[in-house]
């Protein structure tokens, strides 16, 4: 042990004293932790033979299925000696891991199983950057460990729905920058999209059509389980969204008697928001909320349920916090922790709840003062369904334009006055879909600015430099043209 903390060391100062440039670790996204690197070119083997006892049949065959677009292919042996190691040590952190790679073999050493796969997700980048970029394949020693546990990327399944082949895509394009949270927004005014078999018109009627009109869609309960073992397998968590009290169209449009007046209202197909709100004063709304997170709690296996919360416009301040307050006690008494937008700090929030800042640093300060954990999603930094400039054929620009450059310069800890860094647990990178139809549009708005926020939500290192920055993004901009995913190219 001692002998491998002074080599450790010994390797720290030599990285220190190496230009940046001259690693080719420089090329990972989000930025390691320690690096050093070799200099000397040495041979890459393509068959990789590993004898991985503490390691899962699941995760191996996860981690080949990474690589085999590299032409990589992996087999196990029961014993004997292999040149892929894969270790857990628990001494390390659950996210955390060591990766070396030598003339030899390559080993990796994880806090847990998620250690290991996210020093997979940097020796693909790796990879990419020795097959596909043509860099030297040089020796590297590093180690790596997350600055936030919770490192998001949201979906909006609502105004558009996307269908579970879709969100496979999705969840593998996210992976690789080490996201392990995907919250899916389920319901809006546009479309309900989770099955919940006791109240089954929210999808036969709710699910039924989307923005423009055309044909919408939902999930089943299996279809959600089937996404929730995919996002396992990659390490991420789905955070399902029912979003309440407001943006509840297609909830108000499938059963008469949650409205105030007892009529249903008509499915909507356009791009408005704040006009809808489930109604305070009616018994069934409070039955209604109860079955559905009961659903949906039973349905999750991680460990938060979101709310919504965001623009009532309609909901009277005080409906407001009987309805939230309702949802937040319902969702902490089935075992979940509750999220929700800036806006439910103005009900009875308090330290089991975590707030997710997006618009208001006044809420969010709120929030903060009752204790609660707190998620930075600014729109203006964050919100990934933001046009880069006036010319982006798609998305909006209602909290500006978002070039890639303010995406990856700001800084989660000075945005918000009173917000004690402590209290932030993460960053997330939602993506609203009134614009979006297909995977393709999903792309072109995440990529490339996606990979400068999951650095933010991963990488210790505070330093962050533009310049340099951007010859990294560069060359990610080139793999993703290799794999085929349709990306937004200017940096300027
Ligand atoms: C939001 O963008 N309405 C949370």
């Amino acid at each position: 042990m001692k002998y491998s903390i002074s080599l450790f060391s010994l390797l720290l100062i030599i990285s220190c004293a190496t230009p940046v440039e001259e690693l080719n670790t420089s090329v990972v996204i989000p930025e390691i932790a320690n690096t050093s690197s070799g200099e000397d070119e040495i041979s890459l083997a393509k068959e990789w033979v590993t004898v991985a006892p503490d390691i899962s049949d699941r995760l191996l065959e996860t981690l080949a299925s990474q690589v085999t677009e590299l032409g990589i292919e992996i087999s196990k042996k029961e014993e004997g000696s292999g040149n892929l190691i894969l270790n857990l040590d628990d001494t390390l952190d659950a996210e955390s891991y060591r990766l070396g790679v030598s003339e030899e073999h390559i080993e990796i050493t994880g806090g847990s199983e998620a250690g290991v796969f996210y020093a997979w997700q940097t020796l693909r980048q790796l990879l990419y950057n020795h097959l596909w970029s043509e860099e030297t394949w040089r020796a590297v020693d590093l180690s790596d460990t997350a600055k936030y546990i919770y490192r998001g990327y949201m979906l909006d399944v609502s105004r558009h729905f996307f269908n579970v082949e879709t969100i496979k895509s999705v969840i593998d394009q996210i992976s690789l920058y080490k996201i392990n949270h995907l919250h899916l927004h389920l319901s809006d005014d546009q479309g309900w999209r989770i099955e919940i078999k006791s109240w089954p018109e929210l999808t036969t009627t709710g699910g039924a059509t989307e923005v423009g009109g055309s044909e919408g869609g939902y999930l089943t309960q299996e279809d959600y389980k089937e996404l929730q073992r995919y996002a396992q397998e990659r390490f991420i968590t789905i955070v399902p969204e029912i979003d309440i009290p407001g943006h509840t169209n297609a909830a108000l449009a499938s059963y008469a008697e949650l409205n105030c007046d007892g009529k249903a209202t008509e499915l909507y197909t356009g791009i408005e928001v704040g006009f809808s709100t489930l109604c305070a004063e009616k018994e069934v709304t409070y039955t209604f909320l109860s079955d559905v997170f009961t659903e949906l709690a039973e349905l999750t296996e991680g460990p938060y349920l979101h709310i919504g919360g965001d623009e009532s416009h309609v909901t009277s301040d005080e409906d407001y916090v009987k309805i939230v307050d309702f949802a937040l006690e319902k969702v902490i008494a089935l075992g979940k922790t509750p999220i929700g937008w800036d806006e439910i700090a103005n009900a009875n929030l308090d330290e089991r709840g975590i707030s997710q800042y997006w618009a208001s640093s006044e809420n969010t300060s709120l929030a903060a003062s009752k204790k609660a954990s707190v998620i930075i999603s600014p729109a203006a930094h964050a919100y990934l369904d933001m046009q880069y400039d006036s010319l982006t054929p798609l998305g909006l620009h209602w909290a500006g334009y978002l070039p890639v450059k303010k995406s990856y310069d700001w800084n989660p800890e000075t945005l918000v006055e009173e917000l004690d860094p402590e209290q932030i647990i993460g960053i997330e990178a939602p993506l609203w879909s009134e614009t979006l139809e297909n995977l393709q549009d999903i792309e072109y708005m995440t990529f490339p600015r996606l990979p400068g926020l999951a650095e933010i939500a991963w990488s210790t290192k505070d330093r962050r430099s533009w310049e340099a920055y951007k010859q990294i993004l560069e060359r990610h901009i080139e793999w993703f043209e290799k794999k085929g995913i349709n990306t937004y190219k200017s940096l300027e």
